[in-house]
């Protein structure tokens, strides 16, 4: 398909993951046992990068969010112009956490005992400081997490010596480096919270394999290629990547013309008026969708003249280990977060839109997160839009999943050689980050 683009073809899309990842059934008990859960706690999320925050939610210094991961929680805090911290959120006299919701402060007082911090960490002033002639209140401050930055995301790692940031990133900035996909130029436009009865790792492996469109969204499969999907997995490092086409009758479906892939491909943004459409005279399905999406988005004021069709309508999705799946080109702007909740359980998806501002508009910033409850339909958050419709597909397999794999009486999924190899690579990649944790 990237020899049939008229224009060039980023280096990023020629790029092919070949590794191949031995067809290791998984063994259950990784969604559904507290001491699996409490080992992620011990091992992974107080050891790894992980995403905390946007740039765009603390753009004034003493803005801050609470990222909060198992029993973690840190206040990411813009200290300075040039200055973000992660502070532990806990209070050093008797543990209160500081904050409990987002906001913005001059000081962190407890409301506890009133104890008062700067927004640097340091102590500010003790109540009753007769009291603790023991305090030296120099080293009296909040410990940090570390802190970095990529593509508009703000990340932490609360280890004391955590693995180097340039190594967590392995070739996103490379990928990234792609014309028009600079993450740190777009905006976070919306923000939800879905809470799921599963695991974590459940919610994510459903976001990062095309194979379950054929059964579970049925509509999509007259136009995306899920079969045909691309999966990349690169010896030696932890991200992937999907690849799936736009614009193709499924493989598993009944075959169609080229102006029904057409129509089919258009229901979503036009409804039954995308019956009334033609394809114009010599143009293929992919081609005239891609056509429809490029005349989109330079009416916005966008600049994708030379954006490839791949870029355009294609199912770009890179996963960055552990929790974090990014898409990529102009397809759309999508990125999810995933979230152990308080038991193995339960977790929490967030969905995030990265939209490109045309030059000269702005783009309003979603500062408040929309909640969805576990039982609530996505079309509870209008913002959404069309994409609603499919999260509430995809949620429907969730917790029947979490319930089937406690009731499994074998040792656990089995799962396809090409398809679910991101999967499995991501459980490698998981037992090899815990234990490099030590005995
Ligand atoms: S716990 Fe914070 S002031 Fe007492
Ligand atoms: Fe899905």
């Amino acid at each position: 398909m990237l020899d049939l683009e008229i224009r060039p073809v980023p280096p990023a899309l020629r790029a092919c993951g070949t590794a191949r990842v031995p067809a290791h059934p998984i063994a259950r008990s990784r969604y559904t046992s507290p001491d699996f859960a409490a080992r992620e706690a011990e091992r992974l999320w107080s050891r790894c990068w992980q995403m905390a925050c946007r740039l765009e939610d603390i753009p004034e210094a003493g803005d801050y969010v609470v990222y909060s991961v198992g029993p973690l929680s840190f206040l990411v805090t813009r200290v300075s112009a040039t200055e973000i911290a992660a502070h532990v959120n806990a209070c050093l006299h008797r543990g209160r956490m500081l904050r409990e919701a987002d906001g913005h402060a001059t000081q962190f007082r407890c409301p506890f005992h009133g104890f008062s911090w700067n927004l640097d960490g340091s102590c500010r002033a003790l109540v009753n400081g007769w009291d603790f002639p023991h305090v030296d209140r120099e080293s009296f401050r909040l410990p940090r997490a570390h802190v970095a930055t990529w593509g508009g995301f703000v990340f932490l790692n609360p280890a004391p010596d955590p693995e180097p940031f340039e190594r967590f990133l392995e070739f996103l900035p490379a990928h990234y480096a792609t014309r028009g996909w600079d993450l740190g130029q777009r905006v976070k436009a919306v923000h939800v919270r879905k809470h799921h009865r599963c695991n974590w790792k459940v919610a994510l492996e459903a976001f990062i394999e095309s194979f379950h469109v054929t059964e579970t969204h049925r509509s999509a499969m007259t136009y995306l290629g899920d079969a045909m999907t691309q999966y990349d997995v690169w010896e030696g490092f932890r991200t992937t990547r999907m690849i799936s086409p736009r614009g193709l009758a499924s493989p598993n479906g009944p075959p169609l013309s080229e102006v029904e892939v057409f129509r089919a491909g258009m229901r979503p943004a036009l409804g039954p008026r995308a019956e009334l459409l033609e394809l114009p005279p010599g143009m293929t399905a992919r081609a005239a969708l891609a056509d429809m999406r490029r005349r989109a988005l330079l009416a916005e004021g966008l600049d994708v003249a030379e954006v490839t069709d791949c870029e355009l309508i294609d199912t770009i999705q890179y996963h960055v280990f552990p929790n974090l799946v990014l898409w990529a080109g102009w397809g759309s702007f999508l990125v999810y977060r995933f979230l152990p909740g308080a038991t193995p359980d339960v977790s929490t998806m967030e969905i995030l839109f990265l939209q490109p501002v045309p030059p000269g508009r702005d783009v309003p910033v979603a500062r408040e997160v929309k909640e969805i409850g576990p039982d609530e339909s996505h079309a509870a958050a209008p913002e959404l839009g069309g994409f609603a419709a499919v999260f509430d597909e995809d949620m429907s397999n969730l917790a029947a999943l979490q319930k089937g794999l406690h009731a499994m009486a074998s040792a656990g999924p089995v799962t396809g050689v090409v398809q679910e190899a991101r999967i499995r690579h991501f459980h490698a990649c998981l037992d090899a980050f815990m234990e490099a944790a030590g005995p």
